[in-house]
């Protein structure tokens, strides 16, 4: 049974969602929903299942659940009818699927991290071979999830084919994985900005805007809405990697729930390695201005998108 949400905008629909505490409060809500939800969907009785455990661990960690409230957000934009019943399994295979590539991404064999969301990563807490299977769990439990719609009708069918074509293909060797690929392949090795934002398009990119298009193909947008949609996606997408290369050197570890100054420890190509902190931020900045004039076709109903274009750059973690 779906948990219903009071949808945190219908108090202030009638002005614009311009708040940090708007949007503090969409966010949190919305979170909560998500966990409950990928809880449900990870609730079984077999307590002796390693992998099962390890699943949860690494998906139960914390984590700002950014993408699967971005497919809901953008669902919401595009005036999808009841974003949180139709889209909130497809939102948490989202996460599903991010959760895996932070899993692999963690490994020795890639970047070799120790902590990820405050917590031990799951090669370190389990092993590694108990890491890659979580994985590839995680990875294949997104698509159970995403090819078993309730209710289904010729139209939701559909749907759910173009959603699941849109996932795969974003998170395959032509979407995250070839970025993740790129990354790896180019430590040590100095490459230029164009190189870096075709990476970091594709490692983090893709997945940032095929949650977007998966929440506007809830919503039946219409093709201008849906090239607007991509255009914002492609560029906070970018920001969002912008600002965790630069987290990754100015942050937190405690906020942040990771290391840092890994990157130059591995000799990573980042934003601020290339073009310094400051102009790194303002590039960001950049990509964000743009992402926000992509929306000005859309009503107060995308402000939740709005606010977290600005959330992605003010964020600490
Ligand atoms: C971290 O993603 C990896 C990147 C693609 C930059 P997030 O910053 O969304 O990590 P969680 O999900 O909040 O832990
Ligand atoms: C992670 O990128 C991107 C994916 C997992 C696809 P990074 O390696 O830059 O992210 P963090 O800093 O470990 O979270
Ligand atoms: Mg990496
Ligand atoms: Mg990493």
């Amino acid at each position: 049974m779906i948990r219903c949400l009071k949808n945190p905008l219908t108090r202030t629909s009638h002005k614009a969602f311009d708040t940090m505490m708007d949007l503090k409060h969409y966010l949190q809500t919305y979170q909560e929903t998500i966990n409950n939800k990928i809880l449900e969907f990870l609730n079984s009785d077999d307590h002796s299942s390693r992998v099962l455990q390890a699943m949860r661990y690494s998906i139960s960690a914390g984590g700002k659940r950014i993408r699967p409230i971005l497919a809901l957000a953008a669902a919401e934009a595009t005036h999808a009818p009841a974003p949180v019943l139709n889209v909130l399994p497809a939102a948490c295979a989202i996460e599903m699927i991010h959760t895996y590539s932070l899993i692999h991404d963690d490994l020795p064999a890639m970047d070799d991290d120790a902590l990820r969301r405050g917590k031990p990563t799951s090669h370190i807490q389990y092993d590694e071979a108990t890491a890659i299977l979580a994985g590839d769990a995680l990875l294949t439990l997104a698509f159970e999830i995403l090819s078993s719609p309730a209710n289904p009708t010729r139209e939701s069918l559909s749907r759910h084919l173009n959603v699941i074509h849109v996932l795969a293909r974003a998170a395959g060797y032509q979407g995250m994985i070839q970025g993740q690929m790129q990354d790896i392949r180019a430590e040590g090795n100095k490459i230029d900005l164009e190189t870096l934002i075709a990476m970091h398009s594709l490692k983090t990119g893709a997945l940032i805007e095929s949650a977007v298009v998966v929440g506007a193909l809830f919503g039946s947008a219409n093709p201008k809405k849906m090239q607007a949609l991509r255009s914002y996606a492609r560029q906070i997408g970018l920001a969002f990697q912008v600002i965790d290369d630069i987290l990754n050197v100015s942050g937190d570890p405690e906020e942040l729930g990771k290391a840092v100054g890994t990157d130059l420890d591995r000799g990573k190509n980042t934003f601020p390695g290339l073009m310094g902190m400051a102009e790194a931020r303002a590039y960001a900045e950049n990509l964000v201005q743009t992402a926000l004039k992509a929306l000005e076709l859309f009503d107060n109903k995308a402000d939740p998108l709005r606010g977290i274009a600005r959330y992605i750059i003010d964020r600490k973690n």
